[in-house]
């Protein structure tokens, strides 16, 4: 007899299934994204995930590996070149440049798009995540770039994180590039440092040595770069202002590169102090000329995306998602499955006064419910039977700290609303 071959339940390699408990964290990071993006006063845009490939080659947008190695491109029907969007950037920077005359500039934007990136999987790094942008358009004012720092940083805080959990490192291309020509460095090697220097802590300091001496083609002058980056005490106009408002985990950090050739600026990324997850949690930079492949009048720009999947390994590690995040206020358990329909009627109740209520219909014993709600993080349940039912007298409990308290359905309203 020939044996019945299933498909695969496994999701496409580097992609994720978001089951219910995924999709709760999910949508919990999304909250607090999309609240404190608000808090700044941020407008919400969207675009689709298809973009024509053209975008991503065009000189001055370019991130070389990802155009050369991490794009999805295919050719659609018609013979068009697509590509699946692997960051948002030139999408935003091509909407501005269309509205250009008609919107009244500096614009503050957000959006939190799904990326698609064929990357080496591992941890921190898949092939589709989400990512928080928030970028500025029509401001060269330094306080536009603290502002979209202070940004990332109030969204740490409002996660529950405090500053000795992450570092912010700052570093300035416009500044890098005064410094490299003080050594003697051609401006067309600079491209090529910058890369070579996004790749310094993915290589041996040997292999890297070797690959700048051959970038530079002199010996001394490569180990005076190497002194010059390492010897970060430089202050910026960004960084006063961060200390201006507070924020104190700031490093500048020359080694600090950034893969994208549209950076102008300031650049800066997050990183968490835990060694566990050396991924940067969010990155970003000022870039004034990007809008220009599209209009003869670039508008600057400055922004950051801000990933998920290291954002979610981030709150994991330093405990962050423990609390009780989109479960329901209550849980009634009724005793027997044919007091079922008297527990959606009770639900119903609490669910009028605006209280989230969950009822368990299944057919497993009182205990193993009970159980049940406490795992999932449930703050009251409410056990209904016949007693209960004829008395018209409920009680609900607290299973935070185990108290009780008895009435009618409207004095556990208002004790639960309190
Ligand atoms: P990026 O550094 O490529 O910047 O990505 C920003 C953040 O997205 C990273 O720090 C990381 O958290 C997350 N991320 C990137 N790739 C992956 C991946 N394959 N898997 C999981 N997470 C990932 C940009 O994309 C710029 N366009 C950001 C920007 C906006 N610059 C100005 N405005």
């Amino acid at each position: 007899m020939s044996k019945k071959q299933f498909l695969s339940t496994d999701p496409y390699k580097g992609v994720r299934d978001f089951y219910p408990e995924d999709m709760a964290i999910q949508r919990y990071l999304f909250d607090v994204w999309s609240m404190t993006a608000e808090s700044f006063g941020f407008e919400r845009y969207d675009a689709s995930v298809l973009e024509p490939s053209d975008m991503y080659r065009a000189k001055g947008a370019q991130n070389e590996e990802m155009v050369n190695d991490q794009t999805y491109t295919f050719t659609d029907r018609g013979d068009r070149e697509v590509t699946l969007r692997p960051e948002m950037t030139p999408t935003v920077a091509r909407m501005i440049a269309h509205k250009q005359r008609e919107l009244a500039f500096p614009v503050r934007w957000y959006s939190i798009p799904n990326l698609f990136r064929y990357e080496r999987t591992q941890r921190g790094r898949l092939r589709e995540h989400w990512q928080l942008n928030c970028d500025i358009f029509g401001s060269t004012d330094v306080s536009a770039d603290v502002e979209l720092i202070a940004l990332a940083y109030q969204i740490f805080i409002n996660f529950g994180a405090d500053e000795s959990m992450f570092e912010i490192h700052v570093n300035d291309r416009a500044l890098m590039t005064r410094l490299y020509r003080a050594l003697g460095v051609s401006d067309e090697q600079i491209p090529e440092i910058t890369r070579l220097n996004d790749r310094r802590n993915k290589i041996s300091d040997e292999v890297y040595r070797a690959e700048l001496t051959k970038i530079i083609g002199d010996e001394t002058k490569a180990e005076e770069v190497i002194l010059m980056l390492d010897n970060s005490d430089e202050q910026t106009d960004v960084m006063i202002g961060l200390h201006e408002l507070g924020i104190t985990n700031v490093v500048f950090d020359k080694s600090l590169a950034r893969g994208f050739d549209y950076y102008t600026g300031t650049i800066f990324e997050i990183f968490d102090t835990d060694p566990e997850n050396n991924r940067a949690m969010m990155g970003g930079g000022r870039y004034d000329n990007l809008t220009g492949l599209f209009s003869d009048e670039a508008v600057p720009g400055v922004g950051f995306g801000f990933g998920d999947v290291t954002l979610r390994n981030f709150l994991e590690s330093h405990n962050l998602l423990t609390s009780d995040i989109t479960s329901p206020t209550l849980t009634v358990i009724p005793t027997d499955v044919s007091l079922n329909i008297e527990g959606q009627k009770v639900a119903q109740q609490f669910r009028a006064a605006g209280i989230s209520v969950a009822t368990d219909i299944g057919t497993k014993k009182l205990q193993k419910k009970l159980k049940s709600a406490s795992d999932t993080f449930v703050d009251y349940v409410l056990v209904l039977g016949d007693d209960e039912i004829t008395s018209q007298k409920y009680t609900v409990k607290n299973l935070a700290d185990g108290t009780e308290e008895s009435g009618s359905i409207e004095d556990l309203i208002t004790k639960i609303q309190n």
